[in-house]
């Protein structure tokens, strides 16, 4: 761990829809999603040098790269920044839950400076925040919601990396229907849930072409919970409780099935 209290943290992001409503000319997705935040996430630590360097390290550390291909890096330099920089990977990466997109924004949030957002991926700007969002357009056009109540997830990962851009190709229908207008305020868990249950991802089922293991998760979590889904482009999938002790005993059970898999409890808010 990352002993440095400065640390910047940079939470996982989490879909609870993504309605795939439009195609700009220049191949970009228009999209509808509720975006929120876990607490758990990946930690960077930063201290003084004349050159950019990156040490990768924490369970997720392998395959990730440690030069200017890295989110952080890019971050780094982009704002004109020389940093020697730790990033410690809680979070798969390549895995719909924001990973080099968290930590990205968490480089411009600690900067105060958040302009390179857009370019630095669709993600980054909803990231930037890390609070409850409905985020439109490619990714930009972002609008605060009304607090949700406490609700806890179990994230739960394969142990693939999926390419969004495969994911986008094998969508069959580009022109889906967005969310509704309004999101309602939610007053209980169980509210947003039944809200949530008439939601979709519009990239689940290309995704699961793409990478039938997918399919396993979803499976793997039907029927413990009234909202299974994946997230973003996956091959991260998620499943909504009430609270947290339910939370962790699925974790626990679905880790104990699939020792491969990553299956964690977490806060969503
Ligand atoms: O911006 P980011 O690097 O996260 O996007 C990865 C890829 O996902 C893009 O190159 C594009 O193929 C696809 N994408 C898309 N529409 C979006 C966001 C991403 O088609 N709104």
């Amino acid at each position: 761990m990352i002993s440095d209290k400065a640390a910047l943290f940079a939470p996982a992001k989490v879909n609870l829809t993504l309605h795939v409503t439009g195609q700009r000319d220049d191949g970009y997705h228009l999209l509808d999603s509720l975006v929120v935040f876990a607490d758990l996430g990946d930690r960077i630590s930063l201290g003084p040098a004349d050159e950019i360097s990156l040490d990768v390290t924490g369970p997720f550390a392998r395959g990730v790269p440690t030069d200017a291909r890295n989110s952080v890096w890019q971050a780094v330099e982009m704002l004109g920044e020389r940093r020697a920089i730790t990033l410690e990977k809680n979070l798969p990466n390549g895995a719909g839950i924001g990973g080099g997109s968290a930590d990205a924004a968490a480089i411009l949030r600690h900067f105060g400076r958040v302009e390179p957002a857009a370019d630095l991926g669709a993600d980054v700007p909803v990231c930037l925040l890390s609070r409850a969002q409905r985020m439109r357009g490619i990714g930009g056009k972002l609008d605060e919601v009304t607090a949700l109540p406490p609700f806890w997830a179990v994230l739960v990962n394969p142990g693939i990396t999926v390419a969004t851009p495969d994911v986008f190709k094998a969508l069959e229908n580009r022109g889906n229907p967005p969310m509704p207008d309004a999101i309602p305020a939610f007053e209980t868990a169980g509210a947003l849930f039944d809200w949530l249950a008439h939601m979709r991802n519009d990239l689940q089922s290309p995704a699961c072409k793409v990478a039938p293991v997918i399919a396993q998760v979803l499976t793997a979590l039907s029927g413990r919970s009234p909202v299974v889904r994946m997230s973003g482009s996956g091959a991260t999938c998620f499943a909504l409780f009430q609270n947290h002790t339910e939370a962790v005993t699925v974790a626990k059970d679905i880790q104990e099935q699939k020792p491969d898999w990553w299956a964690v409890a977490c806060r969503l808010s």
